[in-house]
């Protein structure tokens, strides 16, 4: 498990009667298994779709779901306002929204939504005719111009069995936004570029060069980074597990096409460009010299192939950042020798590269797993190495480091 236990924190999860009530057990599994206390807040029709024990066996916390139980109960609803880090609602439906935006009070779910000072998180499910219709637009709209934020609904098959926008956000993504509302925002208003995963090259249409990379570092960077309140440009190739839905993906193929966008991204013309780039993707370093263009048949006759060098990236952004040191450019070495021979050439890389920091690693204890161990080598002259760990606890010590820069 990676979560950072100084992180915990208190969720109330609320739960309305919605087909989609039973995707609000996985919200309420991810947050428990990331260290955080959630209780659930269920409104009548929400216990028609699941029931009140569910959610308590998941949460370890009794569910409130009645203004009466224990007498003056009303008291606990405000108590629970006050005691929340963050509110989320999901699933929330146009009737909630609606009464939300109202102000009416009719629920402990409301009062909690109307007392609590701490964010609300809404994320709709319902009929798309109903999230399209007007008055839903008008409600949304007036919730957000409050300060509520949404994560809004998928496209896709509906419960009813009509088509369109309104099916409830993936339960990964929802716990995501939530995160993202809970954790220090240390990374709010910065814009990180990274870039994740392997390049490949192709030798005809169905070969290509390529090499292990799964891209988890790259993600569990963006992830990291997402969290914690920054504006994130993933640039990547195939990529093994998924980015988060508000993290903008670019994907390429080759490493020409990862050059462009990485320079057209960091370097915008006219624009403005980003705070971070992490150039964690495995960057193919030969291509074939031709690309055949129709498959080459083990009939004919193939001796070899002949590869040109592709461009480096990482020394191509240090270059045009040389004199600014603007923006912050970290890089990974991969190495496969000694430790002496990783923290030498790690350093050689910050220097010929111009980066502020180079993340080493072994090629056996990273590529494919959901582990690494690495070393932080910065211009300090001292190193640090951090040990086998899941790779979203390394992302977390790569970003420290970062605003340590
Ligand atoms: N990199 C890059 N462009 C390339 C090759 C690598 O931007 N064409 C970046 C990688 O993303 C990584 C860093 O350079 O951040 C180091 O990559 P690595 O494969 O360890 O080393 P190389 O620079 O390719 O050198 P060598 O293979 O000789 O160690």
């Amino acid at each position: 498990m990676d979560y950072d236990l100084s992180e915990k924190r208190k969720v109330v999860l609320g739960i309305t009667g919605s087909i989609a009530a039973y995707k609000a057990v996985e919200v309420a599994r991810q947050l428990v298994s990331y260290g955080h206390e959630v209780r659930c807040v269920m409104t009548d029709s929400a216990q028609k779709f699941i029931t009140p024990l569910t959610m308590q066996s998941v949460t370890g916390n009794k569910v409130v779901s009645d203004f009466w139980e224990g007498g003056s109960a009303e008291i606990g609803h405000i108590e629970i306002a006050s005691w929340a880090d963050v509110v989320v609602v999901a699933p929330a439906t146009a009737d909630f929204v609606a009464k939300l935006n109202a102000g009416f009070a009719e629920s402990p779910l409301l009062v909690i939504c109307l007392a609590t000072k701490a964010p609300i998180l809404i994320a709709p499910a319902m009929n798309c005719n109903m999230y399209t219709n007007v008055k839903t637009q008008e409600n949304i709209q007036a919730l957000r111009s409050r300060g509520v934020f949404f994560i809004d609904p998928e496209e896709g098959e509906l419960a009813c069995g009509s088509s369109g926008v309104g099916r409830l956000a993936d339960p990964q993504e929802i716990f995501y936004a939530t995160r993202r509302l809970i954790s220090r925002a240390d990374f709010k208003g910065k814009r990180v570029l990274i870039t994740a995963g392997p390049t490949r090259e192709p030798i005809d249409p169905v070969r290509y060069i390529s090499n292990r990379s799964s891209g988890k570092m790259g993600v569990a960077l963006a992830r990291e980074a997402y969290r914690r309140g920054a504006e994130v440009t993933v640039i990547h190739g195939p990529l093994k597990s998924e980015l988060p839905r508000s993290v903008k993906s670019v994907e390429i193929v080759t490493a020409q096409e990862m050059y462009e966008q990485v320079l057209a991204h960091a370097f915008p013309a006219g624009g403005i460009g980003v705070d971070v780039v992490i150039m964690a993707a495995a960057v193919a370093d030969f291509r074939p010299k031709e690309t055949a263009p129709n498959k080459i048949k083990k009939s004919g006759v193939l001796k070899s192939i002949e590869l040109v060098k592709n461009l480096d990236i990482l020394l191509a952004l240090g270059e045009k950042r040389a004199k600014t040191r603007n923006p912050l450019l970290i890089g990974f070495a991969v190495e496969t020798g000694e430790i002496e021979d990783l923290i030498n050439e790690a350093r050689a890389k910050l220097e010929r590269k111009h980066c502020d920091l180079i993340v080493g690693n072994f090629a056996q204890d990273a590529f494919d797993l959901e582990t690494d161990r690495v070393w932080l080598v910065d211009r300090s002259g001292k190193q640090e190495e951090v040990s086998t760990t899941h790779k979203s606890r390394i992302a977390t010590k790569i970003l420290d480091r970062v605003l340590k820069l």
